[in-house]
């Protein structure tokens, strides 16, 4: 298994309730591959594995045909849903509860800000939200993090930084 997908699975094991999945940014690669995450994957086996649901949100229609067929090749296409949008929007219009988030679509720290807080009345009280590339890069301390990391510590997550393959590193934001 990736090293990505190892620390979200681990993430995911701290909640053994969880049944729905958000995961921004969908798998874009046919096969697994040391350095991306095959999340779709991944995801969606745990949501099959715990009778719940993933919500794959993306915005390149190619990425979706790609994952699409990566999941119904497995006999995942039951556990998954998923939205050609914006990631904003689309949490902005999702009712919930959301039990696990994962942020890894745009490369830009404000826009997973905007994420972050369009999902967070939506979270359930033990939710975890997992953010790819939170290592420093582009002058920002936190990568994608950058604003979510402060903003999410004021409000009382508790943030770790994982390494999963050098030089990247997940934060993993446990909200109990
Ligand atoms: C790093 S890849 C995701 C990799 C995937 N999570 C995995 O583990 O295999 C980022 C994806 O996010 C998509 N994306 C970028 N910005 C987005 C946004 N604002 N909303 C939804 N998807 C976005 C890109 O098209 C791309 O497919």
């Amino acid at each position: 298994m990736n090293p990505k997908a190892e620390v979200l699975l681990a993430a995911i094991a701290l909640r053994p309730g969880a049944r729905v999945f958000v995961e921004i940014g969908c798998t874009r690669k046919a096969a697994e591959t040391a350095d991306d995450g095959f999340s779709t994957i991944y995801l969606a086996q745990e949501a099959k594995a715990r009778h719940g649901l993933l919500h794959s949100v993306e915005l390149n229609p190619h990425n979706i045909r790609v994952a699409r067929a990566a999941v119904t090749a497995r006999d995942l296409s039951n556990s998954v849903r998923f939205h050609k949008e914006r990631g904003t929007n689309w949490l902005k219009e999702f009712a919930g509860p959301i039990d696990f988030l994962y942020l890894d679509g745009s490369d830009d720290a404000e826009t997973n800000l905007d994420e972050f807080e369009a999902a967070e009345t939506k979270l359930s009280p033990d939710a975890i939200v997992c953010i790819d590339d939170c290592h420093a890069y582009s002058g920002r301390r936190f990568g994608k993090g950058d604003k979510v990391i402060p903003y999410a510590t004021k409000r009382g997550w508790t943030v770790r930084l994982v390494r999963t393959l050098e030089p990247w590193q997940m934060a993993i934001l446990i909200s109990l």
